[in-house]
């Protein structure tokens, strides 16, 4: 498995990916990405040329994709939109990006023979309630809410008959909410880190009573390595690191870190269809292939990624202006 095609690798997960491979293995990948405008070519600055490329093309395109996958020994496919609020105000790209664009991946490696690690997220599992004692597992029925989770639960199916119709060696991975370096300002934590930076509120959709299951980027790639090293064709699998805080939690941890009062946010516009909560048990994972996340503590992540975004304003502070307009259009 020495030569990885990784799909989106410029944006904020894969970029902690190809990162991930860089310190710990002796892959060599090839990165394609779209680079919209949540991919950043700073990400991969400073990788081994040797061992790092960067092929900038669209996923859903075959003439582009087949001729890479026919020259690696496996795809990750981390490429997708993935922001749900664009895909309340604009679905066309959540359906074009994630359905069709992994459909032509998908019969790219049909066409090759090609291994095949779909990353997915737990968002397709619809959301349950605070005091429900359940947890999402790899048998929880999909349910997705938002018109992006309904296009990663599409391209999830497309992986799972694929494999089943016509044999495609492939595994899928559901991972929760991620946080870590290099994730795009338009996010919830690094959006509230970057408002306090500059003096201003967070912003708390409705209550801010929702729950999310948080996961540094670095566990997730650690997981992903191992489901492409252990896992099992065909099988799925949950990743989470018991990360759940509800939003309200998170930016007061984040007020914390500034020695700024408690109550220093702002309740906005709640998001439509909004998800109440999202838990992982990733027992799976951890019993049948012996993973572990290393980050045990969510709030020494998390100063770890406010230090991380105070050291790298030149990297956000162009985006900033322009993120918060278009919020703030939608009373957000
Ligand atoms: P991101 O938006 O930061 O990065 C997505 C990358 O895909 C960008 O670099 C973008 O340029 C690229 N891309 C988009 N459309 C493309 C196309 N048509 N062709 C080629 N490249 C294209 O997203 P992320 O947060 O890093 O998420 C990566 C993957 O992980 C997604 O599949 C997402 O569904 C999944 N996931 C994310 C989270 C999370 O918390 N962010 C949690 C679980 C799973
Ligand atoms: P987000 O980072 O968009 O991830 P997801 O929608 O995949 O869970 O949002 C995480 C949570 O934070 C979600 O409950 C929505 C909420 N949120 C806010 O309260 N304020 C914000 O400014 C944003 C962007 C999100």
């Amino acid at each position: 498995m020495n030569r990885l095609l990784v799909t989106g690798g410029a944006g904020f997960i894969g970029s902690n990916f190809v990162h991930f491979l860089m310190e710990h293995t002796d892959a060599r990948v090839t990165v394609l990405d779209k680079l919209t405008y949540a991919a950043s070519r700073e990400s991969l600055d400073g990788l081994p040329a040797d061992r790092v490329s960067l092929v900038v093309g669209d996923i859903a395109d075959p003439d582009v994709v087949d001729p890479l996958v026919a020259d690696h020994d496996v795809v990750v496919h981390y490429a997708a939109e993935s922001h749900n609020d664009n895909s309340l105000t604009d679905p066309g790209p959540f359906i074009r990006t994630n359905v069709l664009g992994t459909f032509t991946i998908l019969e790219s490696v049909r066409r090759h023979g090609k291994r095949l690690h779909h990353i997915s997220t737990d968002e397709v599992y619809g959301d349950l309630e605070v005091d429900d004692p359940e947890r999402f597992t790899e048998a929880t029925p999909y349910n997705p809410s938002s018109p992006y989770s309904a296009s990663k639960a599409g391209s999830d199916h497309l992986v799972r008959a694929w494999v089943r119709s016509f044999g495609v060696h492939a595994t899928i991975s559901n991972c929760s909410n991620n946080y870590g370096p290099w994730q795009h300002i338009e996010k919830f934590i690094p959006r509230q880190i970057t408002n306090v930076i500059d003096g201003g509120r967070p912003k708390l959709y409705g209550a801010g009573l929702n729950v999310r299951d948080w996961i540094h980027a670095d566990d997730h790639s650690s997981a992903v390595w191992t489901i492409l090293n252990e896992g099992k064709s065909g099988q799925t699998y949950l990743i989470g690191a018991d990360g759940e805080r509800n939003n309200l939690e998170v930016v007061q941890l984040i007020l914390e870190a500034f020695g700024r009062p408690a109550d220093d946010f702002d309740h906005v516009t709640d998001r439509a269809g909004h998800d109440m909560r999202y838990a992982i048990d990733s027992g799976k994972l951890r019993t049948e292939l012996g993973w572990k996340p290393q980050y045990a503590d969510f709030g020494e992540g998390l100063t770890r990624t406010i230090a991380w975004y105070r050291e790298h304003e030149a990297w956000w502070r162009p985006h900033k202006q322009q993120t918060e307009l278009a919020y703030a259009a939608k009373g957000q």
